[in-house]
Formats: structure tokens, sequence, C-alpha cells
């Protein structure tokens, strides 16, 4: 009944799959969906496609409403624009004008495989020589714009995006290209590396570079490193290490984390410490503890990058330090420690309370006990009554938090009243916007003072927290500072407001403004909680619900533990061969799956004339206990 899950290794068998209601899942990975949703993963298809193959396979024609067919027109045809770039760039590299590129990648070490496997290519120092050579092959300028290849400028002329670059293709799982990524050959240019824009094929927030040359070895090994750069995957695929992605100028979404874990267990992070992906990983803890990934921290020496080191020390030490990693939890607790070293004598308090502010985030309790008991011990550094202190205070913290927590959400769920909203609403108003402006102010200055302050402000408020429109301005410039990755430089933030006297006045102003005498860890964290208190109640008033982030990550928690004790159920009732298709805990898995892998996908078992068919044969194991507003067939096809 069983088989072995394509999706990851295994000994014992755990994937299913009902062909009653044509869905399959494996209890091992976590993987699952419907018939589409298989040959989407395992062929690294769309949608549209694994429908059209599936309607092919079986003597039917694929028929999708206008809008979609169009749709999955215009994605065959940009799909074509960018393979003929791939090839075009590619072919390039061996031309007289790619010499210098090819013996710029000789020069760094890259071998002639590595080239090839990675498809890399070089874009000529030309405005238009790739659009040329793509309407040659009759591709509109118009797709060529929809695939982020071509740019119009100003005065209304195309031109290439990527001139005198290094290119690297970016693919999907399945090795078709959906973009690129350019490495500037002139190193007067500013922008070292581009990459091609969001487009209806490539999002940067949800590939990852080198999946498909990794995909295999993910697989075999369970586990990925993912690193921050091109380069860096080609290196240490070249030094041996083939279970390497990198992400692609962002930090690691939720999307990139669910990508991974249909091959893998376990991720481990390979960042530069002091660069924006690190401070992101470590900002989000919330979102690697809900992945239902392990995922660790490996830490380089400074000022190194996984290209340097590995091609300088080797795999083997490379593999060491990454055997070496460290929980991302743990990791976190560590910095956060190391802030409080040598402080005074409330040092202890202030540490437990940060500290419980992770812990918090680790919604299994015997994980976050292991990692209570841990932080106690690297605090205490072998003293058994520091050790003890710590421990005492990380409970009690954890305690009162939880007791408020609960006090909070038992209001919630006695849901809202509204004398008590418009109550507290009152007294917010009341307390001025005057005092909270001042606040928002202050809270700035602090931003601009240093890239700490800047990090910690920013790690609990939101831009869209501040109140006052140019406050507000100021904020998000601040956090796309710190998104970016460029080194934090407040004296430059004025000037991106040169056009926008107001703010570049008030900007000026923080920025040269003396921090408050009395600026210290207390006054911040007091004017952060202010804030989130202000932007609970705004929500409140728009939503009736708390939007905090907090209250959000623990309903997603609920719900994510919820499923996960479903599953079990569902295992077991597998194994002791009691699982029917009434059974109540298998419908609410199915109508989980259903709005978990998203809408449209299921459409079919609703509307089984969704897949409108132009012979009288039906799909195989389709889905006949539904109501179907088509006239019987027969059977036997
Ligand atoms: P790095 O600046 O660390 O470059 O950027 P690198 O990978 O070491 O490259 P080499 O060794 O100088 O050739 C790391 C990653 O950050 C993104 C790219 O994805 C790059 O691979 N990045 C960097 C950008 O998107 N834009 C930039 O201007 C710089
Ligand atoms: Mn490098």
């Amino acid at each position: 009944m069983a088989d072995n899950c394509p999706f990851h290794e295994e000994k014992t068998a755990s994937f299913f799959v009902d062909p009653v209601a044509g869905l399959w899942h494996c209890f091992g990975c976590g993987a699952g969906g419907d018939v589409f949703s298989f040959l989407e993963q395992i062929e690294g298809i769309s949608f549209a496609e694994a429908g059209e193959r599936l309607a092919e396979q079986c003597g039917l024609t694929w028929r999708t409403g206008r809008g979609e067919q169009a749709q999955a027109q215009r994605s065959k045809l940009l799909r074509r624009a960018v393979k003929l770039t791939a090839e075009h760039f590619s072919a390039n590299l061996h031309r007289p004008s790619g010499r210098p590129a090819l013996n710029y990648l000789r020069e760094r070490g890259f071998s002639d495989d590595i080239v090839r496997d990675f498809g890399l290519g070089f874009a000529v120092d030309s405005w238009d020589d790739l659009l040329k050579f793509l309407a040659s092959k009759g591709i509109s300028v118009e797709h060529m714009r929809e695939a982020g290849l071509v740019k119009r400028g100003e005065r209304g002329s195309d031109y290439d995006v990527f001139r005198n670059r290094i290119i690297f293709p970016i693919t999907d799982a399945a090795g078709a290209v959906i973009g690129f990524g350019g490495r500037a050959m002139d190193p007067e240019e500013p922008a070292k590396y581009l990459n091609s824009p969001d487009t209806p094929l490539f999002n940067k927030r949800q590939h990852l570079y080198g999946l498909a040359q990794a995909r295999q070895e993910l697989v075999a090994q369970k586990r990925a490193i993912v690193v921050e750069g091109y380069t860096d995957v080609l290196a240490l695929h070249q030094a041996g290490l083939k279970a390497v992605v990198a992400t692609l100028g962002t930090s690691m979404t939720r999307e990139h984390l669910r990508l991974l874990r249909r091959y893998v267990d376990e991720v481990i992070l390979c960042f530069d410490a002091d660069a924006a992906g690190m401070a992101a990983a470590l900002r989000n803890i919330e979102l690697f503890e809900g992945s239902n990934l392990e995922v660790r921290v490996m830490v380089l020496p400074e000022g190194t990058d996984p290209d340097e080191f590995v091609s300088d020390e080797g795999a083997d030490r490379f593999e060491e330090l990454a055997q070496q990693a460290v929980d991302l939890v743990e990791y976190r607790l560590k910095m956060l420690f190391r802030q409080y070293r040598n402080q005074g004598s409330d040092a202890l308090a202030r540490a437990a309370r940060d500290a419980v502010d992770v812990l918090r985030r680790v919604p299994d309790r015997t994980r976050r006990e292991e990692f209570l008991v841990r932080a106690a011990d690297r605090w205490g550094r072998g003293q058994p009554q520091r050790v003890a202190s710590m421990q005492a205070a990380l409970r009690m913290e954890l305690q009162r938090r939880a007791s408020r927590q609960r006090s909070s959400s038992g209001r919630r769920s006695g849901r809202w009243d509204r004398s008590f909203i418009s109550e507290t609403i009152a007294a917010q108003t009341e307390a001025g916007s005057s005092a909270l402006a001042e606040l928002e102010k202050e809270l700035l200055s602090a931003a601009l003072e240093s890239s700490e302050w800047a990090e910690q402000i920013f790690s609990a408020v939101r831009p869209n927290d501040f109140q006052v429109a140019e406050h507000r301005a100021v904020a998000e410039t601040v956090a796309a500072c710190l998104e970016s990755d460029q080194e934090y430089n407040p004296q430059q933030i004025p000037q991106q407001f040169s056009e926008q006297e107001g703010t570049y006045q008030l900007a000026r102003e923080l920025l040269l403004a003396e921090p408050p005498g009395d600026l210290s860890r207390e006054l911040v964290a007091a004017a952060i909680r202010k804030l989130r208190k202000h932007r609970l109640v705004s929500g409140l008033r728009e939503e009736y619900e708390l939007q905090t982030e907090d209250e959000l990550g623990a309903a997603e928690e609920e719900r994510v533990e919820d499923f996960q004790k479903l599953q079990q159920r569902i295992s077991r009732l597998v194994e002791s061969g009691e699982l029917t298709h009434d059974h109540p805990d298998y419908q609410r898995y199915l109508r989980v799956m259903t709005s978990f892998h998203g809408k449209g996908q299921f459409d079919f078992l609703e509307h089984p004339s969704a897949i409108s068919a132009d012979t009288d044969s039906q799909i195989p194991g389709d889905v006949h206990d539904q109501p179907s507003d088509r006239e019987p067939k027969d059977e036997g096809s």
C-alpha cells in the first residue's frame, strides 16, 4: 500500500496514494498533494503544464479558460525567450568578444565542467546585442521586456538589461532557465551583481540558485547548505560539495524553506555573520522554527566567503565547519548573551528577558526546554551558581509571559465586546498623539545612531507602525538599508529624500541630533513597547483583531502543531489498517490539504467538469464520488 517516497530518501515506505481522492502524501517528509502537484514537483513544471501532460497521457485535450490559456501561451513564449537568451549568452562566452570573461572565470579557478554544468555565459558590452538576437528569432520586444531581458529607457527606446556581465542562468528545479544573474566585468561598475527583475517566470523570493544542479545530492544527503553568492555555489560544487544552493539577493523566505523541505530535513545557513541575510535570519526565528526543518548556522572566519574559504582551505575543512554548525536558536542566544558580557549587576535579568523573547518563538516544548538549559549553561560558563540563576530567571520570565498571554488570549476568545474596544481606543487617543510622535523621533534618532540600535528597533517594530507620515518614510528607508546588502550607513539616509524638502530636513535633524542623553536599552525597549501597543490598538480598531506579529505567529504555530497531530493520527490509522475514506480525520485532512495547496489545483474535486474531455475516456483514478454535471459515461476507459 505504501511506497518509498520519490521526494526524499527513505528505508521504510511512507508514501501513500489515495486513488479514490486522487491524492498523495508522504508521512516521512510531509510532501503531498494531488496528481497535478505530484507532476509539478517531480518534474518541476507548472500547474498548466502538468495538466497538459496528464491530459495528453489520457488522450484528452486540456482545455483551460481563455485567461488561463493566454497565460499558458505567454509563459511558453517567455520560457522560449529566456532559453534562447541563455543559449546566446553561453555561446558568447566562447566567441572572441567573450574571451576576457572566459579568462576571468578561469583565473578564478572555475573549471570548464562547472562553466558547462551551470550554463555560464557572457552578455557583451552592447546596448542591443541581445535585443537584435531575440528579434531575429521572432521574439517581440514586449516579451523581451516581460522576461526582464530588455528595458525601456526614458526616451522610449529599448535596451539590453545585461551588458558586459558574466551571466549566471537561474533555473527552476527541473533545470529550465527562468532568469539571470549577471556579474559586472568592469570593477568600476557600481552594481557588482544584477539580477533579473521579478517576472511571470521568476521570483527571487521563490527560487534558489543551483537547485537543479544540487537536487540529487540534496535528496541523497537530506541536507542543504545555503549560501549567498553565485560564485559560492560554483566553488563549493567544484570542490565536490554539491548539496548547496544560494539565495538571490534576498533573505530566506517561507517559500524558500518550503521549497527546500521537499528535498531535505536539514538546512545549514552559511551567511556572512555581519550581513543582512544573517540579521534577517536571526530576526525571523519563527519562520525557521515553523519550517519543519532543522536549521543550523555555520560560521566562517571573519571576512571570508564560502568561495574563498573552500578554495583556500579545501572541502574537508569546510565540511568540518558544517558539522560544527549550531542551531539557529542557539546561535541567536549566543549572540545575545555576548552583548551582556561584562555588563552591570542587572545584566542577568535583562539577558533573561531578551532570551525569553527568543525562546518563546520555539513552539516545541521539548526543544524550548533544551535550548533553555543550554542557554543557561552558556551563560554560566562552568559556574554552577551562574547557571542556576540563569535557569531560574529564564523559567520565571517564561512563566510570566505565558500567564500574561493566557490572560490576553482568554479575553480574545471571550470575544471582544464593543465597550472594551472603544474604551481602549479612547484611552489610547487621550494619551495623545504628540507624545507618540516624540517617541517615534527618539526611536529614529537612535536608529540613525548605530546599526545595533537600528537592528534592535526594526526587529521589534515595522515602518508601518510609525504614525507620522514623515517618520514612516524615514523608517522605511532605514529598514530598507538594513535589508540591503550594503553596509549600514546612516549618513546617507537624508540624501534619499533630496526631492522632499520636509523629510530631508527631518532626516538631517534626526541624524545630527544628540542622541537623548539617557539613551539606553531600557529607553528604547520602552519606546518599542509603546509603539507596539499603539499598533495593537490601531489594529483592533481596524479589524477587532490583535495584529502583532507575535499573535499571528502564535496562531500559525498552533495551526501547524494541530496539523502535525492530525498527520500522526492518520499515520496510526494507516498502520492499523483502519483508515477509511470517510473517517472524520481523513475528511478534515483533505480539507486542510485543499486549502494548503492553494486555490485552483483542487478545483476539479468540486467540479470534475473543470477537466473537459473531448473524448469519452476519463482520467484514470479521477474523482467520481463527487457529483458531476456531465452525462454519465461508460466505465472501462
Ligand atoms: P558578494 O558581494 O558577496 O559577491 O554578493 P560574491 O558572491 O562574493 O561574488 P564575487 O566573489 O565578488 O564574484 C553575494 C551575493 O549577493 C547578491 C548576489 O546574489 C551575490 O551573488 N548581490 C551582491 C546583489 O544582488 N547585488 C550586488 O550588487 C551585490
Ligand atoms: Mn566572493
